[in-house]
């Protein structure tokens, strides 16, 4: 056993060395992720019960898991799957849904969990989306934005929106995000360096 836990190290150091720079820890991200799912906890403490809690597969996957356990309140939890990074780097501009949620969200107050927010595209077409199948509110959590690259202005009629920290305009990966669905294991958010995708 001790044995295969060394042989795990090599492999992780390769991934570090195509990071160009850390841009938040691991303790960063849990202390902004405590804080975000208390100030959720306070702004929904009133609503009816539960919150649905819908995650962006796959990106989201290690930030609804931390978030969900800092919310105080009842949540279900759902994912949906979006498919827009058809070419691995840049939004399509026109998203599809793959797989919707399950959970009947009708009445109910959704909060979608997003690891970044780019062009905007993706979390456009979810709010139309999830408001659409009746939802009460539908409300966004974001991890990181990149305001440098928006180019659709995310309409939030009846929700809140919350963002983690605001991102440099640069690729990122770590803490669920990926390129080519790599890095995602990454126990922290870094730069990317180019020469790994260009
Ligand atoms: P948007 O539709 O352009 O806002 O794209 C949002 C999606 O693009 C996110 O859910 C991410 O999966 C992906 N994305 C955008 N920027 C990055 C990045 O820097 N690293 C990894 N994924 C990214």
């Amino acid at each position: 056993m001790g044995s295969e836990h060394h042989l795990a190290e090599p492999k992780r150091m390769e991934m570090d060395e195509h990071i160009q720079g850390i841009l938040w820890t691991e303790k960063e991200i849990a202390d902004r992720v405590a804080e975000l799912g208390s100030d959720i906890s306070k702004d929904f403490q009133d609503c009816s019960p539960p919150l649905v809690i819908i995650g962006v597969a796959t990106g989201a996957f290690l930030f609804l898991a931390d978030i969900v356990r800092k919310i105080t309140l009842p949540v279900m939890v759902d994912f949906i799957k979006v498919s827009s990074y058809g070419s691995g780097m840049e939004s399509n501009g026109s998203p599809q849904i793959c797989n919707d949620v399950k959970i009947d969200i009708k009445d109910k107050h959704v909060i979608v969990i997003e690891d970044i927010v780019d062009t905007g595209h993706t979390l456009s077409c979810l709010i139309s989306h999830l408001e659409e199948k009746g939802a009460s509110s539908v409300s966004v959590c974001t991890l990181l934005d990149k305001p440098a690259r928006r180019t659709v202005v995310m309409k939030i009629h009846r929700g809140k929106f919350y963002r983690g920290f605001e991102c440099p305009d640069n690729f990122v990966v770590g803490y669920g995000m990926d390129y080519a669905e790599l890095y995602r294991n990454l126990p922290y958010i870094g730069i990317l360096k180019p020469e790994i995708y260009e």
